[in-house]
């Protein structure tokens, strides 16, 4: 395994919640163990940390859930990345997350990522690993929606500057979505911890994100129209998701969210190892595409 990695910025995966919009798919299993087309929900966001450089993640998640996630994913250490572990009691928020890892986050730079966020799009492995070389202040992503009510939205000047962020607004003043993907530097912890549980009882990412504008600290990147940032919190947001990795794969042939390709892109395993896991995998589509990898 080479662990020469890019740099030392750590990686927190939040699947945690309910997801009760969902019921009764998610009464017993976590939803981010759910299927997207070829592989559970989970490798998605992994991925993303993955093409940003990020080695070092803790995936935080329900006691009742953590059985399964450590057989999935164990500590990583097949994937060439460290994976730990934590738990989150109660539904306390997004920004909970960085309470939960302070100690893992230690005197790192972190990055968030909401375990059911799927992002796909030309570039992004570039702005992912330009936003992880900014180590000072917060980098977010806009995303221009139709339905801005539900998400944290953003206001930008005409400088294309960041003026106001608020969560779920009523009547929104732009259309610009905050996805959930954040790069904070080592600030964060302390700004998670002064924080005051809003009206529905939760430590509010917005709030962090409001820290940092407050403070002049705060990018916002665009993922712009050729760009797919896709939602899963409904039946028919997670039927379009899975049809929408189902075409791309099987329209190109390439894997979205391969770890395997992803680690031994990275140089993280080498063409060996890469043969052994393709070793554990039973015979089928997965396997075939990790031996054209091989052939490469
Ligand atoms: C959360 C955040 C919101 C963000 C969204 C992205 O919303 O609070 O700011 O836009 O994730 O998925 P929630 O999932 O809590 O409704």
């Amino acid at each position: 395994m080479n662990l020469n990695k890019f740099n030392n910025t750590k990686g927190i995966i939040l699947a945690a919640g309910r997801a009760s919009r969902l019921f009764p798919i998610t009464f017993a299993v976590n939803k981010q163990l759910l299927h997207i087309y070829d592989k559970p929900m989970i490798y998605y966001p992994l991925s993303v940390l993955m093409l940003a450089g990020i080695s070092d993640i803790l995936i935080i998640t329900r006691k009742e859930d953590l059985t399964s996630f450590k057989s999935l994913l164990g500590n990583g250490s097949h994937l060439g990345i460290r994976l730990s572990y934590k738990i989150q009691k109660e539904p306390k928020g997004i920004a909970d997350a960085f309470i939960i890892g302070e100690k893992f986050i230690s005197k790192s730079n972190c990055v968030l990522i909401l375990g059911d966020n799927i992002f796909y799009g030309q570039g992004f492995t570039e702005k992912l690993i330009r936003a992880n070389e900014n180590k000072h202040g917060a980098t977010i992503f806009s995303y221009q929606v139709n339905d801005p009510e539900r998400y944290g939205v953003v206001e930008l000047d005409k400088n294309n500057l960041a003026k106001r962020i608020v969560e779920k607004p009523k009547k929104p003043k732009s259309n610009l979505a905050v996805t959930g993907l954040y790069f904070y530097d080592n600030q964060v912890v302390k700004i998670a911890k002064s924080l005051k549980p809003s009206n529905r009882g939760e430590l509010e990412i917005t709030d962090v994100n409001k820290v940092y504008l407050k403070k002049k600290q705060l990018k916002v990147e665009a993922f712009g129209r050729g760009f797919a940032w896709l939602d899963t919190g409904t039946p028919d947001s997670l039927l379009n998701a899975n049809n929408f990795i189902a075409t791309i794969e099987k329209g190109q042939g390439l894997k979205v969210a391969c770890l395997e390709e992803i680690s031994f892109n990275n140089n993280w395993i080498s063409k060996e190892e890469l043969k052994n896991l393709k070793g554990l995998i039973s015979e089928g589509p997965y396997k075939s595409y990790l031996s054209k990898i091989l052939k490469k």
